[in-house]
């Protein structure tokens, strides 16, 4: 039988283990001001100044299927799939405003899918969205990038795993909250270890195996 212990390494597990800082902006609400206009905005992303440095691209994906009684982040419940569509639209209209402000020469290395549940989009949809993310912006090879995303094993299945490999990931944070089904039940999210969250860590180890092999010869 699979258990916590046996799937990941106790003494990260141990230091893990705490209460620690969480971040759930950029820059963090403390460094918000009130004079850092849209003009502001515009003459930062224009600074020539910064056109030698690489770019990071964040695309938030807010929808989620239930709501997990805990979660501080942006998030919408729904279990209507088709909201996908129409944000997706406005995420390439977004990409394109975006794109008009900087210098898109500058090579993309880091680009980070998080949520709400990214993978609350299709297949096709998310490699949509990193369709238009390479039309509008330089991305690097994923050998030379970090192509991050949160995956939310209750919205994943191996077969996820391996198309988001496809479309250039090649990390992943998986949400776990707590394994025992009694604080489970508590806070809204039933999330069997053996047949959900290993399975999708296996095919996550397997996927980054590959890409080691693959990057290094
Ligand atoms: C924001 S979620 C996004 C991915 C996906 N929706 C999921 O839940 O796995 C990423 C991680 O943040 C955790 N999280 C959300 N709200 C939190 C909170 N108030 N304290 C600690 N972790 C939290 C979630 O449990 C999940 O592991
Ligand atoms: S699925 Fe993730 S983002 Fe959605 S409510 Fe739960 S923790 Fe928050």
């Amino acid at each position: 039988m699979i258990t916590a212990n046996s799937l990941f390494r106790p003494d990260l597990l141990a230091k893990y283990s705490a209460n620690g800082p969480r971040y759930t902006s950029y820059p963090t609400a403390l460094q918000f001001r009130d004079d850092f206009d849209c003009a502001a905005y515009l003459r930062a992303a224009a600074d020539l100044g910064a056109s030698a440095t690489d770019l990071s691209l964040y695309f938030h994906i807010p929808f989620c299927d239930t709501v997990c009684f805990y979660c501080g982040c942006n998030k919408i419940a729904t279990k209507n799939r088709a909201h996908a569509r129409p944000y997706l639209e406005q995420l390439k209209r977004e990409m394109a405003l975006q794109a008009a402000c900087f210098d898109t020469r500058r090579p993309v290395s880091q680009l980070h899918l998080g949520g709400g549940t990214p993978t609350f989009m299709s297949n096709d949809e998310l490699a949509e969205l990193m369709d238009a993310a390479r039309e509008h912006f330089s991305l690097l090879p994923d050998d030379e990038a970090e192509y991050s995303i949160e995956v939310d094993p209750r919205e994943a299945s191996p077969d996820t795993i391996a198309h988001l490999r496809k479309l250039g990931f090649n990390r992943l944070s998986l949400g776990v909250q707590d394994f025992d089904p009694l604080v489970q039940r508590a806070i809204n999210r039933i999330q069997p270890l053996d047949d959900m969250t290993a399975s999708v860590m296996q095919a996550a180890l397997h996927a980054g195996r590959a890409f080691i092999r693959s990057a290094s010869t």
